[in-house]
């Protein structure tokens, strides 16, 4: 069972990376080659301190704004944090959340990330949500239990209409800046499982009309072979995501499979 509408999208995750000056050179590098962009999305999700720079370089763009994490509370004494309402002010549509390293160095769990994908949700943000199995994980057998685990975990309690304005990053800890990239066939097989789950939690409609990306080490050599797959629905790109040619080369693949 695969999605429905074969558009794809194709995410940039920027990391903890580039000044207004360097984001503000980067986005133009990639406006300038953004007449490719016809029936796939591409977002860029920078870093909180350069959001509003990339937004003004992007606006009148086919490009859409997304953050890198967020808060579930609108506002207050929370110290260092940003609420869901200030990303849509600054332009954001999109925002990643319970990214793997965030679940590694800040102690981000299942509990915390469905909070946030209840907030964003809550302020008209659509949270690419991040799932995946580390290597010990995965020589272990246990890929499908950890999966489980988090799908259900991270939507917990969330509607059949919440479920529907939300995408899945399937990004496998092992995969992550580490130059190894699933196979296409095992990324393809555990996307699959993440549809079936939602399948069975919710509906086949909610299951066949989710957003699946798949993230770790995509880059321009890859990517065809991973978007071809059937219940791959795009890309979660960190390190290549930072090199105009190999972004836009990504979005380019997509272009011509989607076309
Ligand atoms: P990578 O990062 O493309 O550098 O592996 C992907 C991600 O962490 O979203």
């Amino acid at each position: 069972m695969a999605k429905l509408d074969r558009s794809l999208l194709i995410a940039g995750n920027w990391k903890m990376n580039k000044t207004v000056n360097e984001a503000k050179e980067l986005a133009e590098e990639l406006v300038k080659g953004s007449n490719i962009i016809r029936a796939s999305t591409a977002v860029l999700c920078p870093p909180f301190t350069v959001l509003g720079a990339v937004a003004s370089v992007i606006e009148s763009t086919v490009y859409r704004l997304g953050a890198q994490n967020v808060f579930w509370e609108d506002s207050g004494a929370f110290t260092g944090e940003v609420s869901p309402p200030m990303l849509r002010a600054v332009g954001c549509q999109y925002v990643i959340v319970g990214h793997s390293e965030r679940r590694q160095y800040f102690g981000e769990t299942d509990a915390s990330v469905n909070r946030k994908i209840k907030a964003a949700l809550h302020s008209g943000l659509t949270p690419i949500v991040c799932v995946g199995e580390t290597l010990q994980e995965r020589e272990d057998g246990k890929t499908h239990d950890v999966i489980k685990k988090q799908i259900n975990g991270v939507l917990e309690g969330l509607t059949d209409e919440a479920v529907r304005s939300l995408i899945v990053a399937y990004e496998p800890v092992w995969a992550i800046g580490t130059g190894m990239t699933a196979e296409p066939e095992d990324a393809d097989e555990v996307h699959a499982y993440i549809r079936e789950l939602v399948n069975i939690a919710y509906s086949p409609d909610v299951s066949q009309n989710l957003t699946i990306l798949y993230g770790g080490s995509v880059n321009e050599s890859n990517a065809e072979t991973l978007l071809y797959m059937n219940n791959i629905d795009g890309a979660l790109i960190g390190g290549a995501s930072l090199k105009p040619e190999s972004f836009l080369q990504v979005i380019s693949t997509a272009e011509s499979i989607v076309a």
